[in-house]
């Protein structure tokens, strides 16, 4: 594996500060004890977590049933996830956190709204007695297209209170990707929005909405919040305004009192086929991981204002802007926007303006910051920051310098921190009070969590030697299948190696034994920290009537960390032109979205093949990344393409 050289050479190593050492939630000894007791007995460490972070109604018999590849944990357990990220923080003890700030929201126009736990109680349970009214029950799947407004966090919670799982579904697919969505869950009620702010101006959503359920039969209803109030398609006897059915709602709704491993939602997530998998979580254990991660990795305290970037589409939304922050009773501040409106400095002011304390972003992210220059950061006082994280992809140890630095003022710990949308919560990571950290390195596992780095045969490979990320045993926030398909689970996650779960990463450890995580090593390409499968956007081109053929590749970026290649072969007749690269762009956002548009078309009359027929992507990322290219290339069915291949003109 070809990146472990560079990464060696980081000899950096920052030890944690002893101020930060001294208030943490976690201190060294406090790890140190946890290492040892989830090193021994992983079942019982996190047993002790949950009963330490998590309240339950009735308490679990068996602490995990493990029968490869279907894990349960805490099982016989009741518990609720609206009531641990709501009620708990009302009662006893705790009642004062009733007017402190739960979601602090900024609308990307500047508009803000901060509901406090009282309020965010209020909302849920109305929004909670709207979703009974309109008949929904225990186990019914909801879909949620909606931008990032205060009214996912409470629909979200909602769900969670009666018991209905969610599938969120990220603001920015396409109405057939919706579509997809919705069927492949089977919800029966879809929450959105009329639009959401995005660069400066309305972005509507309901469109969208409207166009995918002309292929849904299953959905009944719809609710939409009104957040531009721009003009919109209303669909009497199926279609409903938020604000109303809202205005006449009671705030009273018990939660419902649930199996530990009762369905909490699912999240679609792109796979090496063309079919996004409908990644399941459920309750107690996902919550015990989010919750336990929460207060260990991000130092979680009452008095902490936590800033997660991610979108709430996205699973580090579902974990670290709702779920593991609101258990732990902290202040989670949630934007709407693109942090560059109106200015470059947009996430500065915001984290100025409410005193932010902890930030988590993407490296991506902080490329973008790079490139946009340091006075805009530096125009803001940024001394409420106490601690940094990442997230999503490899962060070069350049950006982790810039960060610590210039946004971190050196006195801020960084953790990056590795996880998946599967794995639900984070699995390798610093502690930020008790393990030294090195640019670029996500450290070690959390306490609880066996990672290993493996050869093809299953042999644990040693420094300087790369190869494949493998977790040994089953966590609490794991995947409990793919929807609906749980032989795909098997094999996607379970088969290359016998009882261990493949993460399809590459990696490597130092001597120190820290994991440097290389990236994906299956067809499936990392673009700003969003997970794309090359597949997808083949099936997406070839859908289209002038192709033929499409091979899709990554190619590295500096900013968005991977950019999307596509080699296409129209029919034949077709003219190959900008005029048809734009087309077939464009199609692609319309089949997908805006994230999987490719930033490079190539046409070309063929494609590397191999005598039996498989497309050489090897070749073609060579030379989509402007290599030569230096591997073997005597499989290849016919020579001349290469040479055509670098002549490819770009549409
Ligand atoms: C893939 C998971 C879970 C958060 C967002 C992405 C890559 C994630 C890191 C990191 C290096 C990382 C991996 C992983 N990744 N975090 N700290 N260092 N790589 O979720 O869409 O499920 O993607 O993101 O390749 O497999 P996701």
């Amino acid at each position: 594996m070809p990146d472990i050289e560079s990464l060696l050479k980081e000899t950096r190593v920052f030890k944690p500060h002893k101020e930060f050492t001294k208030q943490a939630n976690w201190n060294k000894k406090q790890v140190a004890e946890y290492r040892k007791l989830g090193a021994k007995d992983p079942a019982r460490f996190w047993a002790k977590m949950a009963k330490q972070n998590v309240s339950w109604f009735t308490p679990w018999k068996t602490t995990l049933q493990w029968k490869p590849p279907f894990a349960k944990w805490f099982v016989g357990g009741k518990l609720n996830v609206s009531y641990n990220c709501l009620d708990r923080h009302l009662e006893a003890e705790n009642a004062w956190r009733r007017n402190k700030a739960a979601i602090i929201w900024e609308g990307e126009p500047g508009d803000t709204r901060v509901l406090t736990y009282g309020e965010l109680h209020r909302e849920v349970c109305k929004f909670a007695n709207v979703l009974k009214d309109q008949g929904v029950k225990k186990g019914d799947r909801i879909a949620l297209y909606m931008p990032m407004i205060p009214e996912l966090a409470i629909a979200m919670l909602a769900c969670t209170r009666i018991g209905a799982p969610h599938n969120v579904v990220f603001g920015g697919f396409s109405a057939q990707a919706l579509r997809d969505r919705i069927n492949d869950a089977g919800a029966k009620l879809v929450v959105t929005a009329d639009g959401g702010y995005r660069r400066g101006s309305p972005h509507a959503l309901k469109p969208a909405v409207d166009e995918a359920l002309k292929g849904c039969d299953g959905v009944e209803t719809v609710v939409m919040v009104k957040r531009t109030g721009e003009p919109t398609n209303f669909v009497e006897g199926r279609d409903l305004w938020w604000h109303e059915v809202m205005a006449g709602a009671s705030a009273k709704c018990p939660p419902a009192k649930l199996d530990a491993e009762h369905p909490l939602f699912i999240l679609y997530t792109s796979g090496t086929t063309g079919k996004p998998k409908g990644i399941l979580h459920t309750t107690g254990g996902y919550l015990t991981h989010v919750t336990t991660t929460a207060k260990a990795i991000f130092d979680l305290k009452d008095s902490d204002t936590f800033w997660c970037t991610a979108d709430i589409g996205w699973i580090t939304g579902h974990s670290y802007v709702i779920y593991g922050i609101l258990a732990n009773g902290a202040t989670s501040l949630m934007y709407e926007g693109t942090p560059t409106h109106p200015g470059p400095d947009r996430f500065w002011d915001i984290i100025e303006r409410w005193g932010v304390t902890i930030f988590y972003t993407a490296p991506t992210a902080i490329r973008t910051f790079i490139r946009l220059g340091d006075e805009h950061p530096k125009s803001h006082d940024l001394s409420s920051l106490r601690l940094l994280g990442t997230v999503g992809e490899p962060i070069n140890p350049e950006a982790w310098m810039w960060y610590h630095r210039v946004i971190g003022g050196r006195r801020c710990p960084i953790v990056d921190t590795w996880w998946q949308t599967e794995t639900g919560g984070i699995m390798i990571t610093p502690l930020p009070g008790a393990v030294d950290t090195k640019p670029g390195s996500a450290t070690l596992p959390f306490p609880g969590i066996q990672a290993e780095v493996w050869d093809e045969e299953g042999q644990t490979v040693t420094p300087p030697n790369g190869g494949f990320l493998v977790l040994k045993q089953p966590w609490p926030g794991m995947l409990r299948g793919i929807w609906g398909d749980p032989k795909r689970y098997q094999e996607t996650y379970w088969s290359q190696y016998k009882n261990t779960y493949f993460a399809g990463d590459g990696a490597h450890r130092d001597p120190q034994g820290y994991f440097w995580i290389m990236g994906r090593i299956d067809d499936v390409m990392n673009i700003s920290s969003h997970r794309i499968g090359t597949m997808e956007v083949e099936s997406a081109l070839v859908s289209h009537p002038k192709v033929a053929e499409s091979a899709v590749v990554g190619r590295p970026d500096e900013i968005t960390g991977t950019a999307i290649v596509a080699f296409v072969t129209p029919l034949g007749g077709i003219q190959a032109d900008k005029e048809l690269g734009e087309e077939l762009r464009n199609h692609v956002t319309k089949q997908i979205g805006a994230i999987a548009k490719p930033a490079e078309i190539r046409f070309t009359d063929a494609l590397p093949k191999t005598r039996s027929g498989k497309i050489m992507r090897r070749l073609l990322r060579d030379i989509a990344s402007g290599k030569e290219t230096v591997g073997d290339t005597s499989t290849l069915e016919d020579y001349s393409v290469l040479a055509k291949l670098k002549e490819s003109e770009e549409g």
